[in-house]
């Protein structure tokens, strides 16, 4: 993998697992943007020595970084981040889009604007990066982008519905930016990470804090910040494993005219949701294609 010469912008570096990126990536040659608005976990505040202690790191290891403090969730700040890497650099090869807040609550208790802020950081935060750094990708016919999912996303949580649905709307977004970016050499993928930092770190005991050591998820958007990078695929990391997450689709079964009734709906519900030869589609066309494909079994 060669990461000489190329160039890197990594959000919410300041800390945690952004930090563990940015040093590896830095490590391997690239340069790197430490972005990192530097406020507290619930995303109050805000301070740019987080981000400079980080660059401070990377340049004592011998790498080049420098920092930023803008909120990603502020449009002309991140373009001027952008712009700012542009003339310095001229060029943009790389974004993770790590940036990331928690206020969690029951959705009872939830008010809608601790759903939306979270909301506004993590999916519009990076689509705000994206949409920043996209054309100029384009241009270069080259491209790395890490959306960073999480299990909650996948799979819920108790307490975590707005944190849930920026997640996962951070794989969607992926998915069509991954087929919209093929053409270009732009591969998208998302990252499912698991660490002990200090977003975890109330609900970790302290020894699971180094075996959930952030290290251990850097080699895999290392691998997705990297030329050998597959596109639109879904990668969990943490405390040493490894696994991919699909959105698959089951076999399912096709209604005539006279069975489409919500009682046979219900009736075979079982057979609908049976895993066995369930696949992974693609694309939403070939979703849909799959469905056309199999008429004649209506006949
Ligand atoms: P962290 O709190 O150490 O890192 C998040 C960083 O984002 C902080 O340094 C914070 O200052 C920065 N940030 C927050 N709002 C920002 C904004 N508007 N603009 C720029 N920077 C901003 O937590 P951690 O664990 O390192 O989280 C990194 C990412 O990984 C987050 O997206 C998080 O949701 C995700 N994640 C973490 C998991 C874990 O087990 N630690 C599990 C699943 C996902």
């Amino acid at each position: 993998m060669n990461f000489e010469d190329r160039v890197a912008i990594v959000t919410g570096a300041g800390g945690g697992l952004g930090r563990a990126y940015a040093l590896s990536l830095a490590a391997r040659g690239t340069k790197v943007v430490v972005n990192d608005l530097g406020g507290a976990r619930d995303g109050t505040g805000g301070s740019s020595s987080a981000a400079a202690a980080v660059v401070e790191e990377i340049e004592a290891a011998g790498g080049t970084a420098i920092s930023n403090s803008a909120s990603v969730t502020d449009r002309d700040a991140v373009q001027a981040m952008v712009d700012d890497v542009m003339a310095k650099w001229g060029r943009i090869d790389i974004l993770i889009n790590n940036a990331g807040v928690l206020r969690d609550k029951t959705f009872a208790k939830m008010t809608l604007d601790d759903f939306a802020f979270v909301v506004d950081v993590h999916l519009m935060g990076s689509v705000n990066c994206t949409k920043a750094v996209w054309q100029h990708m384009r241009d270069a016919n080259y491209g790395r982008i890490v959306m960073t999912g999480s299990s909650t996303g996948c799979y819920g949580n108790f307490g975590q519905t707005n944190y849930g649905a920026a997640k996962l709307g951070l794989v969607g977004f992926m998915k069509s930016l991954a087929i919209e970016g093929a053409k270009n050499n732009i591969h998208v993928n998302s990252i499912i990470p698991v660490a002990g930092t200090r977003m975890t770190e109330d609900i970790m005991p302290e020894q699971m804090l180094g075996i959930y050591a952030p290290e251990k998820v850097a080699p895999a958007v290392v691998f997705l910040a990297s030329d050998e990078a597959p596109t639109n695929t879904i990668l969990g990391a943490g405390a040493g494993g490894y696994h991919a997450a699909h959105v698959t689709l089951t076999k399912g079964i096709m209604l005539k005219d006279e069975e489409r009734t919500a009682e046979t709906i219900a009736s075979r519900f079982a057979e609908i949701t049976d895993r066995s030869g369930e696949t992974v589609p693609q694309s939403g066309a070939e979703q849909g294609a799959l469905v056309m494909g199999r008429q004649d079994e209506l006949n």
